[in-house]
C-alpha cells in the first residue's frame, strides 16, 4: 500500500552527490546539491532550450534516449512537461502512472525491484512518489541510471524549484538581494521546501511566510535555513505583506497530506489572492508565481493581470529547464563529453 499522507523514510548514511559544475551522470534529488555557479550553468542552457523549442527543426540531442517518467502521485505539468522535454529533444519516454495499480507493485513487488526493472530500460528515471526520501531510496537501488526527484510526498521537489528560481530570475536578473512572499501550505509544500533552499544559495534574500499556524515550516528546516543565511519572517496576517516584494509565491493547502478532511476544510483558502490584494500590497515589478494546480487560492480575475506568471512564462520555463537538466544529466551532445566518453572507450580496448 502506498500512503499519501506525511510519512519520512529513515534517514540513510547515502548523501546525493553536489553538482559542483558537472550534472552528468548525476542523480537530482534535492535543492541542496546546487550552487550558485551550476545553477548559471543550467540557467545558461534552458535559455539556449527555449530557443530550441520554439524552432521548428527537429533536435536530436537525447536521440537514443529513454527516459522513464514513474509516478505514483498525480501531476499534470511535471509529467507532462518532462514528457514533452525527453521528446522536444529527440528522446522517447516509458510513462508508468499510478504503478500502485497497473504494475507489479500491485503483485506485491518491492519499490527497490521495481525502480531495477526499469532502469534495466532506460538511461534515466524521474520519479514521483508521495513518501519523503523516496528519491533518496530509489537512488541507493539504482545501480546504472540516476534517479530524478518529481517530488517526494512533503519532502521536496527540487527540479520545480529550478523553474521557479529561472522564473524570479528572468524578471529581476539576479537571485540576491531579493524580496519574496510565500503563501499557503509551508509545511507541507515540498515545491516552497526547495524553493527555500534554492533562495538560501545566495546572500542577502528575504522570504516571509504567510500562513495559519497549523501550516507553519517545520521547525528544523527552519532553522537550517537561517543558518544558511536566508532571513526568513512568519506572518499570518495580510496586513503584514510588505508592499516592495519581487514576488509573490501562492500555493495549495496540501489536502491529501492531511489525516482528516474537516481540518483542510477549515485551513484551505484563509488566503486568496485577489485584485484587490495585488492593488493593496503589490507593485509595478513584481510577478506573481504558484506550482500549479491551484484549487481557488487565486481568484481568476487576477490571470489577466501581466504580474501573474504561473499560467504564462512560468509553466513554459518548467519544459525548458527539465530539457536543459536531462541534456546536462545525460551529456548528449555536448563535444567534450563525447571526446572523453570515446577516449575512455579507446583506452579500455587498448
Ligand atoms: C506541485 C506538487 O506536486 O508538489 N505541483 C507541481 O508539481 N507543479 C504543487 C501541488 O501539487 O500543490
Amino acid at each position: 500500500m502506498v500512503e499519501n499522507r506525511t510519512q519520512t523514510l529513515p534517514e540513510t548514511e547515502f548523501r546525493p552527490e553536489k553538482i559542483s559544475g558537472n550534472f552528468k551522470g548525476k542523480d537530482i534529488l534535492s535543492m541542496e546539491q546546487f550552487d550558485p555557479s551550476s545553477l548559471k550553468k543550467l540557467f545558461k542552457k534552458t535559455k539556449k532550450m527555449s530557443e530550441i523549442a520554439k524552432n521548428a527543426k527537429p533536435n536530436t540531442s537525447l536521440k537514443g534516449n529513454i527516459v522513464t517518467l514513474l509516478f505514483y502521485e498525480p501531476s499534470s505539468r511535471t509529467r507532462g512537461s518532462f514528457d514533452a522535454a525527453a521528446k522536444q529533444l529527440g528522446g522517447q519516454t516509458i510513462v508508468v502512472e499510478n504503478p500502485q495499480q497497473f504494475s507489479s507493485v500491485a503483485k506485491g513487488e518491492t519499490f527497490e525491484d521495481t525502480i531495477r526493472t526499469f532502469e534495466a530500460y532506460c538511461d534515466a528515471i524521474v520519479l514521483r512518489h508521495p513518501r519523503s526520501g523516496s528519491a533518496q531510496k530509489a537512488a541507493e537501488a539504482a545501480k546504472f541510471v540516476p534517479i530524478i526527484n518529481a517530488g517526494d510526498g512533503i519532502g521536496e521537489h527540487p527540479t520545480q524549484a529550478l523553474l521557479d528560481l529561472y522564473t524570479i530570475w528572468e524578471k529581476t536578473g539576479t537571485l540576491s538581494n531579493i524580496k519574496g512572499l510565500i503563501t499557503g501550505d509551508i509545511k507541507n509544500g515540498r515545491t516552497v521546501h526547495s524553493l527555500l533552499k534554492a533562495l538560501s544559495l545566495y546572500p542577502n534574500n528575504i522570504v516571509y511566510l504567510l500562513s495559519p499556524e497549523q501550516l507553519k515550516l517545520d521547525r528544523v528546516l527552519f532553522e537550517e535555513l537561517k543558518v544558511k543565511g536566508l532571513n526568513i519572517v512568519e506572518i499570518d496576517k495580510t496586513e503584514d505583506i510588505p508592499k516592495d516584494c519581487n514576488f509573490w509565491y501562492w500555493t495549495r493547502v496540501q489536502k491529501e497530506r492531511f489525516e482528516n478532511e474537516e481540518e483542510y476544510e477549515k485551513l484551505k483558502n484563509i488566503f486568496i489572492a485577489t485584485p484587490q490584494l495585488l492593488k493593496d500590497y503589490g507593485n509595478s515589478y513584481m510577478i506573481l508565481m504558484h506550482p500549479l494546480p491551484r484549487v481557488g487560492e487565486i481568484t481568476a480575475d487576477v490571470d489577466e493581470d501581466s504580474r501573474a506568471v504561473y499560467l504564462r512564462n512560468q509553466v513554459r520555463n518548467g519544459m525548458y529547464i527539465r530539457m536543459a537538466l536531462l541534456a546536462l544529466i545525460l551529456g548528449i551532445n555536448d563535444p567534450w563529453t563525447v571526446f572523453m566518453e570515446k577516449f575512455k572507450i579507446w583506452k579500455k580496448t587498448l
